[in-house]
């Protein structure tokens, strides 16, 4: 089963950004981790602070992979051509956060992706993605 993750915006410093927030463990280090754990699926992992980037790769894998898991990251809350994207492919999505983006500021309580996912993931730090891989299991 192949599954492809993509994160968004300043997710590449993970470990270093607002460890209050988001922790103090890198993504390549949990990602590591994460494929010794689920060795029967197919992980892939790409990261972009450009949205047409992001958008790129949702058309390129989502006619084929078997599921997205997605932190659009602060696109989440601005992004009209992701949701689009999400909406115009095949394979089942699911988004995820690392913070519960309900219990901060009211403008990360819009999801321009939520309404096209098969369901989102939120506020278990990094274990979000752990219990979004299960949900293809
Ligand atoms: C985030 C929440 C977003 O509001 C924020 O812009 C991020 C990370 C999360 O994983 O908690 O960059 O998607």
């Amino acid at each position: 089963m192949k599954i492809q993750i993509i994160n968004g915006p300043n997710l590449n410093l993970l470990g270093t950004r607002e460890k209050n927030i988001y922790g103090d463990e890198s993504f390549d280090n949990y990602f590591k981790n994460l494929k010794s754990k689920f060795d029967k699926l197919d992980l892939y992992y790409f990261q972009s602070n450009i949205e047409g980037e992001i958008i790129q790769k949702i058309q390129e894998v989502g006619f084929e992979f078997d599921g997205i898991i997605i932190n659009a990251a602060a696109y989440t809350h601005t992004s009209v051509g992701i949701g689009d994207a999400i909406r115009s492919i095949t394979c089942p999505c699911v988004e995820v956060h690392i913070s519960n983006t309900y219990s901060r500021e009211e403008f990360r309580h819009k999801s321009y992706l939520s309404p096209y996912v098969k369901g989102v993931v939120l506020g278990f730090g990094l274990k979000s993605y752990d219990l979004a891989l299960q949900s293809f299991l």
